[in-house]
């Protein structure tokens, strides 16, 4: 049966560790004589309905270095639902490509091409989450505090949005302490909250929710923020800049977080609102290590997805 990468949610948390780790052996594999390209012949088309620079330029890298192709249609000449349904276009895609990846507004619409195909589909951010986003930030985190999950403690500072709904999931599978903090009427989505929960329970991790980031950030390891307003919200800027003004990501805020603690932002930062200049281009930002782990995280998804046999050999490292 074919697997997709649509939510966190398709990977269980055993999934999630092989996951890293096959990402982790990719990346030191990286153009090195015994770096695997298991995927000559198989193409991959990208439909991007939003901006992007990291996840565009990454997904191709990634298939195209594991020795596939890709194909970016043009969103804005396929009209997804208004040119044609998305289920017609889905069954077209499937007729001559492996894989599709969409960046889209709709959650229901990567999910009616996912319904639409026998081929997998990978989630490159909609309204709901940004999966892959998430498996680089963990890649990130890992590196940073050499695998032990348990002992981590990250708190999410800002909007309730795609990116923290991912990065629930994950921490929670993981086992991370982690906490989010929001201005009141920004919380995540309940069904995130339940299942972050639901995750925790299980893997010894912890999730609990804030209003206030002084209190979210006290004595955490790492601390990550997002834009307060995602694509799509462009008209709400103004007004969240007001809401959010308090859980700005700055030295006072980071005076709470313990010591050493680093700091994370998915990209692109608006600075002087979500996060200063002084942090993000100070020694606690590591936001650059997360956008290059884009390219191992997404090539670690897209050989699960694709190549499951070899994607289990080579993290269990039987290859190279
Ligand atoms: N972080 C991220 O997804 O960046 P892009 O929007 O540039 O792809
Ligand atoms: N929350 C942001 C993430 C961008 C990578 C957005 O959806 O615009």
């Amino acid at each position: 049966m074919k697997r997709d990468f649509i939510s966190i949610d398709n990977f269980s948390p055993v999934e999630l560790r092989e996951t890293l780790r096959l990402a982790a052996r990719l990346k030191k594999a990286r153009n090195t004589p015994l770096e695997i390209r298991p995927l000559v012949g198989r193409s991959m088309a990208m439909i991007f309905e939003k901006p992007s620079l990291r996840t565009r330029v990454t997904f191709e890298l990634a298939i195209v270095e594991l020795g596939g192709h890709a194909l970016e249609i043009n969103a804005s000449s396929v009209k997804l639902g208004e040119r044609e349904s998305v289920p017609d276009v889905g069954h077209n895609l499937e007729r001559w490509v492996d894989l599709v990846t969409a960046r889209v507004f709709r959650n229901e619409t990567v999910r009616m091409l996912s319904d639409s195909m026998q081929i997998p589909v990978i989630n490159a951010l909609c309204d709901m989450e940004h999966p892959c986003q998430a498996v680089a930030d963990m890649l990130t985190v890992e590196e940073l505090s050499r695998g032990v999950f348990p002992k981590v403690s990250m708190t999410y500072v800002g909007d309730g949005n795609n990116v923290c709904h991912s990065l629930m999931l994950i921490c929670a599978a993981l086992g991370v302490d982690f906490r989010v903090s929001t201005p009141g009427g920004y919380e995540p989505d309940k069904h995130f909250i339940t299942r972050a929960n639901e995750l925790a329970s299980g893997s010894g991790g912890s999730f609990s929710l804030f209003n206030d980031p002084a209190k979210a950030v006290a004595g955490a390891g790492f601390v990550y923020t997002d834009v307060w307003a995602s694509m799509g919200q462009e008209e709400e800027s103004e007004q969240r800049r007001k809401i959010f003004l308090d859980h700005q990501v700055n030295s006072e805020l980071l005076s709470h977080a313990a010591d050493d603690c680093y700091v994370l932002h998915c990209l692109p930062a608006h600075r002087g609102e979500e996060i200063t200049g002084e942090v993000i281009d100070g020694p606690r930002a590591r936001v650059f290590d997360q956008a290059e782990n884009r390219l191992h995280a997404q090539k670690a998804v897209i050989l699960k997805l694709l190549a499951p046999d070899i994607a289990a050999e080579f993290a269990a490292g039987e290859i190279a």
